[in-house]
């Protein structure tokens, strides 16, 4: 069997991504540096669930899941370059899925420094690693924040992305840019995946989908940008979980490639809220705000592409979604 490593293997997407593979039989190395930009309890309580239960975790120390025989997990920093390269050397992997970042938009631009840290030189470690030790197929997370803001809809993969609005979206362009040199020089097979808003169970509380929840549960207002006047593709994590999986299974048909994956359907801000209030059966309470430097009025994926290199087809409505990630949020929080 393939064996596979993932990054951002306890973060939101990571997590879904690592647990399917495991669930699909591939040996997986599973790496995350467990950070605290948001919450790392988040990150913590998914550890047992993988196998790995131990009360501390060294850095970079190899633990053995004792659930799953074919996963492993190493709390390392992308940014250390030695240690990732002994990794690399020594587990021998043929497909990597990279998907570990310094997220957020709007922390972007007042933090810019630890994105280009994580994301950028994080990134050309991961990146030059792949090479070094000749992997298969190098899958990475780009972002529909590379588009910026733009009244061309639906946003296509051939849609020029020179002018991206935060540091965040310039270090996923700059991502995009590494790995075409790299195809180009070395003939690594490189995939980016531009996710647009991603939602679901273990979703990141530094989201809207996520804050809203949370606000309205506790009774506490909302802040509503714009008058709530932006769209938003947001798409459901066993969507997103679905496209990676045809990537990780299918051929990619050239060295160098770049999709959208998202629902290809924008939800008004406004009836996105209305969908959670429904949810939880309680009013948001709103206080509507200027828009912020950085956000974009609307995002919509042509995912035609990747429907028709790898037969991805979205399939959760947006109420089926917020009805799932309600549910699991009261779980969690035990309301
Ligand atoms: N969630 C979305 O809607 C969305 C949209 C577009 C792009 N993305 C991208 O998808 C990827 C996953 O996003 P997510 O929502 O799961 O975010 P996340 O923050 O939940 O997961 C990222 C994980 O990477 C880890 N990490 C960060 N820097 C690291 C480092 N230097 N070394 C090792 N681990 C490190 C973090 O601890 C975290 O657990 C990211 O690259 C993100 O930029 C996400």
């Amino acid at each position: 069997m393939k064996k596979i490593l993932v990054t951002g293997a306890v973060g939101f997407i990571g997590y879904h991504l690592t647990k399917k593979l495991i669930s699909e039989g591939y040996d997986v190395v599973g790496v995350d540096n467990i950070n605290n930009y948001y919450d790392p309890n988040l990150k913590y309580r998914k550890l047992p669930i993988l196998g790995i239960d131990k009360t501390q975790i060294e850095n970079n120390k190899v633990y053995a899941s004792n659930k799953h025989p074919n996963f492993k997990f190493v709390k390392l920093n992308i940014c250390d370059r030695s240690r990732l390269e002994d990794l690399f050397q020594y587990e021998n992997f043929n497909i990597v899925c990279h998907l570990a970042a310094q997220a957020g938009v709007h922390y972007s631009n007042q933090n810019p420094h630890i994105y280009i840290e994580n994301n950028v030189s994080g990134f050309i470690n991961i990146l030059d690693a792949c090479h070094k030790s000749k992997i298969k197929h190098f899958i990475y997370a780009s972002s529909s924040s590379v588009y910026g803001n733009r009244d061309d809809i639906p946003f296509k993969e051939t849609d020029n992305v020179n002018k991206p609005i935060s540091i965040y979206a310039a270090s996923k362009v700059s991502n995009e840019l590494m790995a075409y040199t790299f195809s180009h020089l070395h003939n690594l097979k490189t995939t980016g995946l531009r996710f647009f808003t991603v939602y679901g169970p273990w979703g990141r509380p530094d989201m809207a989908p996520f804050i809203f929840t949370k606000n309205i549960i506790e009774k506490k207002p909302i802040k509503v940008f714009n008058k709530g006047n932006m769209e938003r593709d947001f798409t459901y994590i066993d969507d997103i979980i679905g496209g990676i999986m045809l990537i990780v299974k299918g051929d990619n048909k050239s060295a160098y490639k770049i999709y959208n994956i998202g629902n290809a359907n924008p939800v008004n801000l406004n009836v996105f809220i209305k969908t959670i209030e429904k949810s939880i059966g309680r009013k948001a309470q709103i206080t509507y705000q200027p828009i912020r430097d950085g956000d974009v009025i609307k995002t919509y994926a042509d995912v035609s592409l990747l429907a028709n290199d790898y037969n991805y087809k979205p399939s959760t409505p947006i109420y089926i979604g917020i009805e799932k990630f309600v549910r699991w949020y009261k779980e969690y929080y035990k309301i």
